[in-house]
């Protein structure tokens, strides 16, 4: 007997040899029709049992939810929405799902809010929805390897539990083996982490640059795609304590060729998902609009996804500087009439997520990708610039998103390192190494970081981080 999936039938001439699929009952309509899925396509497989055939006590346990396996011949539907259907010879039932436990769950066939499914997450993969957007999440993931194979970059894994706080901000999981009732101390009645796991203290890493960088200086160019960690206390639809991050790094690249690759990376991804999701994809452009209809007028996406997807691809990403930026945003009209929360007065000012959508969604209309920093708001690895106030920092806006992309190109010079390292307080002692490759053959070099969630968002259209990934972490849940 020949196994298959969903998918490959779907995709298949019927056929007079027998063919076996296993999946999970969708519907089950007039005792003789079963929508299945298996995960392979957002499609069901129409499987048609004659039930003068089979027992009836067997029918009875084909409910929604429950797992089967279904044997039978390929042949021509003779009903609408798809080409052929399943004529099922044998049927069993690999796993029962009881009704009455099913209504009390999301797997009940009806229109379920995200928020309910969220509570669920154990079991909305099983959902259209979710279905698409792993999908496609594990298709992007593919195509980041692929993008960066293509360019001669290589893969390294940076450690997940390290010593040092690579952006400086403080924002961090502890890890340690002490007993947190009775942890050994210091004279000085401190916490003795001599006496910890490590020897020392020690967090889940924020970041793998610092890593990275010091392997871009034997590799050439390089890249991380690994969880990430974030202790802050951010409960928007754009934040996770627990997210994945790109992090490309290259040996020779100026902050001018750190925006090319980055933009051209984008690019070529979300292209990819076009090229090799498109019913997921259509599925999901659809499922937005659906959505909209519920939204008032001002929430609503201004372009039906695909659209939107290759708008990204045609247009180039608009290059400003912050200061410019901060003109614009001065002079606008939210500026003016006090609607924004934080109002921009001066040079200086860090932007916030308001000012971030104004300049992406309402005055350039495109892609932003923001340069040139206050040295003051951005993190001490980042190039100085001859103006002793400004660092070669870029951040890319997306319409929607905000901020997806951080990067910058590196503080390469070991003597403005050592100070800006200082000037922010940071222990130089703790990134020893760091410092140490800029004594060694030490060359301009940059990189970024992606957010991995956020292009999920902005590729599925979803609208919160918590539903493109399968388990968020956020502040106060760790469910599941
Ligand atoms: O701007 P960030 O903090 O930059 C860095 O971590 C650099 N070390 C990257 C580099 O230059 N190699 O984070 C980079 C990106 C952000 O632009 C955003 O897309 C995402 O990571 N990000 C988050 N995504 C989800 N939840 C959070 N809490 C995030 N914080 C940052
Ligand atoms: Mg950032």
């Amino acid at each position: 007997m020949q196994m298959k999936k969903v998918l490959e039938l779907l995709n298949s001439e019927p056929s007079l040899i027998e063919m076996n699929v296993k999946g999970w009952v969708r519907s089950f309509r007039s005792n003789r029709f079963i929508a299945l899925n298996d995960g392979s396509t957002i499609n069901n497989l129409q499987c048609v049992v004659d039930f003068e055939n089979f027992d009836e006590e067997l029918l009875k346990r084909v409910t929604v939810g429950a797992a089967i396996s279904v044997s039978g011949t390929l042949v021509e539907s003779q009903g609408q929405g798809q080409n052929v259907e399943l004529q099922v010879s044998k049927l069993e039932i690999l796993g029962d799902a009881d009704t009455e436990d099913v209504k009390l769950t999301i797997l009940s066939p009806k229109r379920h809010t995200l928020e309910k499914l969220r509570e669920q997450a154990h079991l909305r993969i099983r959902t259209n929805t979710f279905g698409a957007v792993m999908r496609v999440r594990s298709v992007l993931s593919f195509a980041i390897h692929d993008y960066f194979r293509q360019k001669g970059f290589f893969h390294v894994h940076t450690p997940i539990i390290t010593g040092s706080d690579a952006e400086g901000a403080g924002e961090m999981f502890r890890v340690s083996t002490l007993d947190l009732h009775n942890p050994p101390k210091n004279e000085d009645g401190s916490i003795n982490f001599k006496e910890d796991f490590f020897g020392k203290e020690t967090n889940l890493t924020v970041s793998g640059q610092l890593e990275a960088e010091t392997y871009a200086m034997g590799l050439g160019q390089v890249y991380t795609f690994g969880p990430t960690f974030r202790a802050e206390n951010s409960n928007t639809s754009r934040h996770l304590a627990e997210f994945w991050m790109i992090e490309p790094e290259v040996a020779f690249n100026d902050l001018a060729a750190n925006m090319d690759l980055a933009e051209d990376f984008i690019k070529y991804v979300v292209k990819y998902v076009m090229d090799h999701c498109k019913e997921d994809m259509a599925f999901l452009e659809q499922r937005q609009q659906q959505e909209d209809k519920t939204k008032p007028e001002a929430e609503r996406s201004p372009m039906p996804l695909l659209e939107k997807l290759q708008f990204i691809l045609e247009n180039n990403f608009k290059r400003v500087s912050y200061t410019e930026a901060i003109d614009i945003l001065k002079a606008s009209k939210p500026n003016k009439k006090k609607q924004f929360k934080y109002l921009i007065e001066e040079w200086g000012a860090d932007l916030q997520s308001e000012h971030e959508r104004f300049l992406v969604e309402k005055h350039f209309k495109c892609p932003v990708i923001l340069f040139d920093y206050p040295a003051k708001i951005k993190a001490f690895y980042m190039r100085l610039n001859e103006d002793k106030q400004t660092v070669r920092a870029m951040d890319i806006l997306f319409p929607g998103i905000g901020e997806i992309v951080g990067g910058s190109q590196r503080e390469e010079r070991y003597d403005v390192l050592k100070q800006k390292i200082a000037d922010m307080g940071i222990d130089e002692k703790e990134l020893w190494w760091y410092l140490e490759t800029r004594k060694f053959g030490t060359c301009i070099h940059s990189g970024f970081g992606l957010g991995f969630e956020r292009l999920v968002l902005f590729v599925t259209g979803m609208t919160n981080v918590r539903d493109v990934i399968p388990y968020p972490r956020t502040p106060l849940n760790a469910e599941f």
